[in-house]
């Protein structure tokens, strides 16, 4: 495992040490090179905790993956580099029942530098920050069109949101996820692992899925639909453009799209998620 080839895989080429500006740069190219996906699970094939499996995927194969894969490597790479990285577990927040996915659900990663704390996610996808968040204030934390926000409530961190067409002083915020700073190993997410791959209840089984970043939007391969999205600018509001995709055009909108060359097909798939009836 090569920390220069990895950097070679996401296009950065600046200075590798441990400063603010190289933490912040090295985590939007990730967002903007590996993407967030699940395809491994829909083409009969299977996600192993293991950061040599990682690297093989993401910087050999050129692939994506989801959280434990992506942020797994990610915090690889930052401790190669010098960072102080301690993996978090989180819990994403369902949009329709209110309810939390159980702990180990999502890793997220705490950069400390210079005595300033920073969270960062290059496993998200879209309601995903491009930039790591800071720990250290409630404040609104703005992100080219979109704000963010943690907020912590007796040793919890909430993750929120405020939809890009909605943005205000006092606008709603939309939880994203909760997250406690208990330092956890990648093997305690294991059972999440497993679950994100065989449960009706997540979104992983239920939906094959491949999004990433693009310069001024993003990509979004959902079962049969993609979608371009242009992020808003100050002469037009958020764009989005849909289409279905035929069986026989995937490996060309994988490749074309995302830079992904599945060794066995893709078996697509979109079916809605079981609802969580416990509380996490
Ligand atoms: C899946 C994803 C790419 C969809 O992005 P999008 O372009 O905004 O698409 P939509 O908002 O239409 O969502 C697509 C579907 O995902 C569902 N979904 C996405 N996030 C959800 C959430 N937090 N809770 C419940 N449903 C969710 C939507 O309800 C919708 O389902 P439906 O078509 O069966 O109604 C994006 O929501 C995403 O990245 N989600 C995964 C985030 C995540 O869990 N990451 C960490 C796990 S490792």
């Amino acid at each position: 495992m090569d920390v220069k080839t990895y950097l070679t895989r996401i296009g950065y080429s600046g200075p590798a040490e441990p400063t603010l500006d190289v933490l912040r740069s090295v985590h939007l190219h990730h967002q903007l090179s590996v993407p967030f996906e699940n395809l491994t699970v829909h083409s009969g094939g299977r996600v192993q905790l293991d950061l040599r499996l990682f690297y093989e995927k993401i910087v050999i194969q050129r692939r994506g993956g989801f959280c434990y894969e992506t942020n797994g490597l990610f915090s690889w790479m930052l401790r190669k580099l010098g960072f102080q990285v301690t993996l978090l577990s989180g819990q994403v927040k369902c949009l329709k029942t209110g309810f939390y996915w159980p702990p180990f659900d999502h890793l997220i990663l705490l950069v400390t530098l210079d005595g300033k704390r920073w969270l960062c996610d290059g496993g998200f996808g879209s309601q995903g920050y491009s930039s790591p968040l800071s720990l250290d204030t409630s404040d609104p934390q703005k992100q080219g069109h979109k704000m963010y926000r943690i907020r912590e409530e007796e040793g919890m961190h909430f993750v929120e949101w405020q939809q890009e067409e909605i943005r205000e002083p006092d606008g709603d915020w939309e939880t994203i996820y909760k997250f406690t700073l208990k330092p956890r190993c990648l093997e305690d997410f294991a059972e999440m692992c497993e679950y994100h791959q065989s449960s009706p209840c997540s979104i992983l089984f239920c939906k094959s899925l491949c999004t990433v970043l693009k310069p001024g939007g993003r990509l979004t391969f959902i079962g049969h639909r993609l979608t371009s999205t242009t992020f808003p600018t100050e002469t037009h509001g958020i764009k989005t453009s849909t289409r279905e995709v035929k069986d026989e055009e995937i490996p060309q909108v994988l490749a074309e799209g995302f830079g992904i060359v599945l060794k066995s097909p893709l078996i697509p798939k979109d079916e809605r998620m079981t609802p969580l009836t416990e509380m996490y």
